[in-house]
């Protein structure tokens, strides 16, 4: 039996019997107006973060939908894309898809302008996407990719890249891990079926993510996620794992390498109207230009006198340019 097949496992039986607070982070849950979630939903939040981002949504994108569980999102992403298979869910789980399927049922009770058929509901799994080549305007995923092991990750990124239509948008939540994971913990199936043992680095993560053709990331929130502490995991030292929320496009990566946006910004602190830097950044005296963190380096480095770049805020949604 492979770590694939303990996971399966382990999503049939919380599908039958659901395993409250099994990934969710203490936040404020998505409220929209006019969305009811049915509690048994709620119950089945196995997500970490958040993957429905309203400024992603807003040209009636076609979304892929990665992992259903009690398909609390696809709910919630039906509520922005309210047309026959706006929403593609998929999962290798028949008893997750079932469960799925009853909990959008008894959502399309609880709120008339929902249509079961807003949702379609799939074999596949992460590995092999039942859709064409870019097909998909925005795919989501949320608290999977971490349970896969590393070449596993970058298989199931680069299926990604293969169904999204270019500059389309992968948007994840996953845990990461503030330093690697022992191999001790790493090799137990059932933790890293429990989004506990699989996280990567920041680095290692985002890195899988670039290398899979992404060009360009943006970090919508990093917070606490789990503490591994050295008592019970067997640690030299407690280890923190944090939920990272990411909408990575489909664009080409720069010759100087992809953007990942991390909410830094870049102030100039001169006396002039205006700073420009001659290579497409220009700032206003004293206002906050959004830049991706490779800028923010290179402005650093080459103009420590003229301009302040601030600490990353780990919130980004959009608006920035490099
Ligand atoms: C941690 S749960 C997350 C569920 C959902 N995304 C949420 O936020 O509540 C992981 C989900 O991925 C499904 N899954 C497990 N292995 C998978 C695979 N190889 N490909 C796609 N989905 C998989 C599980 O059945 C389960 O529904």
């Amino acid at each position: 039996m492979t770590y694939l097949d303990s996971a399966a496992q382990f999503y049939r039986d919380v599908a039958i019997t659901p395993e409250v607070g099994l990934c969710c982070v203490q936040s404020t849950p998505l409220r929209l107006p006019g969305l009811t979630i049915p509690a048994v939903m709620q119950e089945m939040n196995y997500g970490c973060g958040t993957t429905v981002h309203p400024a992603e949504l807003g040209k009636d994108p076609t979304v892929l939908y990665v992992g259903v569980g009690g398909g609390l999102e696809a709910l919630q992403f039906a509520y922005f894309c309210r047309r026959p298979g706006a929403v593609i869910a998929v999962d290798p789980v028949a008893a997750m898809r079932e469960a799925a399927a009853r909990n959008l049922a008894i959502a399309a009770q609880e709120n008339p302008w929902f249509d079961p058929g807003f949702v379609t509901l799939l074999t596949g799994d992460a590995f092999n996407l039942p859709v064409p080549d870019a097909s998909i305007d925005v795919v989501a995923q949320n608290c999977l990719f971490n349970i896969f092991e590393p070449e596993d990750l970058t298989r199931a990124l680069q299926e990604v890249y293969r169904v999204l239509k270019p500059g389309g948008r992968l948007i994840m939540s996953d845990p990461i891990a503030r330093r690697p994971i022992p191999e001790h913990l790493r090799q137990d199936d059932r933790l890293r079926a429990m989004c506990l043992s699989g996280a990567l680095t920041y680095d290692q993560y985002t890195q899988r993510i670039i290398r899979a053709g992404f060009g360009q990331i943006e970090v919508r929130t990093k917070r606490p996620y789990r503490l591994l502490d050295r008592h019970t995991y067997g640690l030299e030292e407690n280890l923190l794992l944090e939920s990272l929320d990411t909408v990575s496009f489909k664009v080409a990566i720069p010759a100087d390498g992809a953007c990942i946006f991390t909410g830094k910004t870049a102030i100039y602190m001169g006396t002039e109207n205006s700073f420009d830097d001659r290579g497409g950044h220009i700032l206003a005296q004293g206002v906050p230009l959004a830049v991706c963190d490779k800028t923010a380096a290179k402005l650093a480095r080459e103009y420590p006198e003229q301009i302040m770049v601030t600490e990353a805020t780990w919130h980004y949604d959009g608006g920035g340019c490099c």
